[in-house]
């Protein structure tokens, strides 16, 4: 989406690339990070996008600035609900699962998070209900949500002709992820595919419906998203393809039977890699996801997945290396695609 020109220029802070965690945290600490504008790598630094000149950096007029994608904006439907002084504390970015919006309130807004609901809900009317993200906790990637407005948190979420049923108060579902789910559902034409973190069949169910794997066995070891992978694999007619396993991947991941390996989890994937490498048949296709630091994309993800090979006697060919999302200031969600050749 293009963009109106900046009223100020898009200043950048500029740090060597070893420098560029500390700089974020500095910034993020001075609350000085612009997060309307992507950090960005450039060869051997890294630009980090701020609101005003800081003194202690070094600082760029960046000429090709990267924004994130723009929202309506709340200031105007809540101007003379809010106090003045609040409204640049306005939510400006929220998602939409079904009839679900889910929005983060800036504590000091909590107060008038029912105007916020009732504004979101005249923006998209065939919405029922707001939720108030808390963020996401363990290792279950359980959402903590509050309810703002409305009362029905089951809904029914449609992407790219599949059907995801939902708890949205309940299970996770990552709107940044649309890009990897459509690729997924390219990938595994014939193939026995294991899906390690299958949550409700967020990358099992598109690939089933759209490229017909032989067989997906989908991995889930929490209850409740086990029960909506259940359902989900039912509504779109794929109980021939995913076959769902509740438990510990780490249990029940089979040994050298997989053309593929789906890993989507993040934060704690690389403790699962040598169970993902083993489950795979020689020449078989890994997806590992990780979060790593933006200005270490790909390299940190790739060692971790050759060492993990390495330590088994096999060898990591790196096919791919994308960028699913950004997770948090400066962390990406990155995939890594390698083909695991057999033993040397
Ligand atoms: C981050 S979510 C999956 C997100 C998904 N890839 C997407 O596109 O939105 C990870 C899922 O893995 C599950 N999980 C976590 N640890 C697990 C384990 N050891 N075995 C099986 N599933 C696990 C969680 O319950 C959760 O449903």
């Amino acid at each position: 989406m293009s963009r109106a020109t900046p009223k100020s220029p898009s200043l950048a802070a500029v740090a060597k690339r070893e420098d560029a965690a500390a700089a974020l945290k500095r910034i993020i600490c001075l609350g000085l990070l612009d997060k309307s504008r992507k950090v960005i790598r450039r060869e051997d630094r890294v630009e980090i996008p701020v609101l005003e000149k800081l003194g202690e950096f070094d600082m760029v007029v960046q000429d090709r600035p990267s924004f994130y994608r723009k929202l309506p904006d709340l200031t105007a439907a809540l101007r003379g609900q809010i106090p003045e002084g609040l409204l640049r504390l306005l939510p400006r970015g929220w998602f939409i699962l079904g009839e679900v919006i889910i929005v983060k309130v800036h504590p000091r807004l909590r107060d008038y998070e029912s105007h916020i609901g009732d504004a979101l809900l005249r923006y998209y009317p065939r919405c029922s209900t707001v939720l108030a993200d808390e963020g996401i906790s363990g290792q279950l990637r359980q959402p903590v949500r509050r309810t703002i407005v409305g009362s029905r948190s089951m809904t029914t979420h449609k992407e790219n002709g599949v059907v995801f049923h939902l708890d949205a108060r309940v299970v996770m579902f990552s709107p940044g992820n649309l890009k990897e789910r459509m690729r997924m559902s390219r990938l595994g034409q014939g193939e026995t595919v294991v899906d390690m973190f299958a949550g409700i069949g967020y990358f099992s169910i598109p690939m089933a419906v759209y490229s017909r794997p032989r067989k997906i066995l989908a991995i889930e070891l929490n209850p409740q998203s086990y029960q909506f992978l259940c359902q989900n694999i039912e509504a779109n007619e794929v109980q021939d393809i995913v076959q769902p396993i509740l438990g510990d991947c780490a249990v029940k991941t089979p040994q050298g039977i997989a053309d593929r390996v789906l890993m989507g989890m993040v934060q704690v994937t690389n403790r699962y890699l040598e169970t993902g490498i083993a489950a795979l048949k020689p020449g078989g296709t890994l997806h590992y996801h990780q979060t790593i630091p933006s200005w270490q994309f790909p390299e940190a993800a790739v060692e971790e997945v050759k060492e993990a090979a390495a330590a088994m006697g096999r060898r990591a060919e790196i096919l791919k290396c994308l960028r699913v999302k950004k997770f948090s200031p400066g962390v990406v969600h990155a995939v890594i695609d390698a083909r695991i050749d057999r033993d040397f």
